[in-house]
């Protein structure tokens, strides 16, 4: 069907309308040679003129040879009107993308192995939610969430992660980013301070800021988060940590760091936010339960999909204390009215079925391989360096002891990447020795000949 808008009070008539339409589309190839456009009577209707207008436009059109007609068949675009599209010039900043792609070996930190999802499984629950879901999933549903997902991530979370969640105190969002988007804006931190780990990624500062808030930055040595640095003079809106696998450090909050902070909200009469976002992956010991079991009314718990199953669906969750599910729910309506329901469904279906958590088995033995084979050849090519955080995540930190000075051209000059912790701290210059190395979605023989080229990067590094 061809349709576009017409302005009925314009000077121009609707047929000189519909032809120059028309003579743009066809010479914009939107219309392409031989193609077959709509009778009069089809395109009169669909743009709800009558049919001698759209006659009118069409033998204006003829007269020109922008179309011709073929009796008793229809009227068509006449052939080599087209311009010739000019080639989009490459900016030179996605040249370099392209350019390195392929060659580059990147330890991006927190990207999952995108070749290990479960295609057929998930592919197999989708098609079967399509066919067999109650059709109120193709209507608009709750802001919460579907029901029956929150209903699965509540039962996961006091199984797995010791979470006390009823599924009505669950939000399901866009992701843990739109989460915590929400969250800052819900808890009105305009002009006022949150406090966050240091380092910490520059997009969590943003979603603070962009909120209005003003960040203060807290101390984070190899325990994580250093609950005697927060102000005592003054009340946060919230203090935002990852306990479980802090980013990018890596450390697990031992339980006493745990309770001060619960103690320190309690007091303050302030939220402690804790991002979980990679915690079913641990390769020693056991998992350490969530912050959110002990204070359910002072811990706001956020999780996420993306690191388990695909950054693709987009689909996270917090779980709030009951006093401010409303407020989320109206913020989340009014702005999307809800993540889609099609795919929450099949996630809860996917969930309740046991693929989930056979999924998770599957990578957790997957990344803890590859994290073997990457400290290993750090242990092999670096034996003066450290090993930083605890053997968790995606990623790992390594600190250089001896006197060179990172220099990120340099590993670009010898097709390596890696971020340096430094990059990620607010005061400056506690990290400039450490870089952040992701190994989730790299192979074994990448992570090996990534090391190798790290050691030549590092070799022509000025000493400090
Ligand atoms: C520490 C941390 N938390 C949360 C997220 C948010 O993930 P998403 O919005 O994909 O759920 C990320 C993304 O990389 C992350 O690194």
């Amino acid at each position: 069907m061809l349709w576009f808008a017409l302005a009925r009070n314009e000077e121009q008539t609707l047929a000189v309308q519909i032809e120059e339409e028309l003579r743009k589309r066809i010479l914009a190839s939107q219309l392409r040679e031989n193609e077959k456009l709509p009778s009069s009577r089809e395109l009169a209707h669909s743009l709800g003129v009558s049919r001698n207008t759209v006659n009118e436009a069409y033998e204006q059109l003829l007269m020109e040879g922008y179309i011709y007609r073929i009796p008793r068949s229809g009227t068509y675009v006449s052939k080599g009107l087209a311009f010739k599209k000019e080639r989009r010039q490459i900016p030179q900043f996605e040249k370099q993308i392209h350019q390195s792609e392929g060659t580059m070996i990147d330890f991006k930190a927190s990207q999952p192995a995108l070749d290990y999802f479960p295609r057929q499984a998930w592919a197999n629950t989708y098609k079967q939610v399509c066919l067999t879901a109650d059709e109120t999933v193709f209507g608009y549903q709750s802001a919460l969430g579907h029901v029956q997902l929150r209903e699965a991530i509540a039962n996961y979370l006091g199984r797995l992660r010791g979470v006390e969640a009823l599924p009505d105190q669950i939000v399901i969002t866009t992701g843990a980013t739109q989460a915590l988007s929400f969250l800052t804006k819900l808890l009105h931190p305009v002009g006022e301070k949150v406090c966050v780990e240091d380092p910490v990624t520059e997009e969590m500062r943003s979603i603070f800021t962009e909120a209005g808030a003003q960040i203060e930055p807290i101390q984070t040595d190899e325990y994580g988060i250093k609950p005697v640095q927060l102000p005592k003079n003054h009340k946060p809106r919230f203090v935002f940590t990852i306990p479980s696998h802090q980013f990018p450090l890596g450390a697990i909050l031992p339980v006493k760091r745990r309770i001060e902070l619960v103690e320190y909200a309690r007091k303050m009469k302030t939220y402690i936010i804790e991002d979980d976002y990679d915690s079913e992956f641990i390769y020693e010991g056991t998992p350490v339960q969530a912050m959110q079991s002990l204070d359910t009314e002072h811990v706001i718990y956020l999780g996420t999909f993306s690191k388990i199953l695909s950054p693709s669906l987009r689909i996270g969750y917090m779980v709030l204390p009951f006093h401010l599910v409303e407020s989320a729910r109206r913020q989340k309506w009014f702005t999307d009215r809800h993540t889609s329901s099609l795919e929450q469904v099949a996630l809860a279906t996917f969930i309740q079925e046991g693929l989930f958590e056979k999924h998770i088995r599957r990578m957790k033995k997957l990344y803890a391989k590859r994290r073997k084979v990457l400290v290993e050849a750090i242990n092999a090519t670096f034996p003066q360096c450290d090993i930083l955080g605890q053997a968790a995540g995606m990623h790992l930190v390594v600190r250089f002891n001896d006197r060179k000075r990172i220099q990120a051209d340099e590993l670009v000059k010898h097709q390596v990447n890696a971020i340096i912790v430094d990059d990620f701290s607010i005061k400056k210059g506690h990290h400039l020795n450490e870089l952040v190395l992701g190994y989730g979605h790299l192979h074994e023989e990448d992570i090996q000949e990534g090391i190798k080229r790290l050691k030549k990067a590092l070799t022509s590094c000025n000493t400090e």
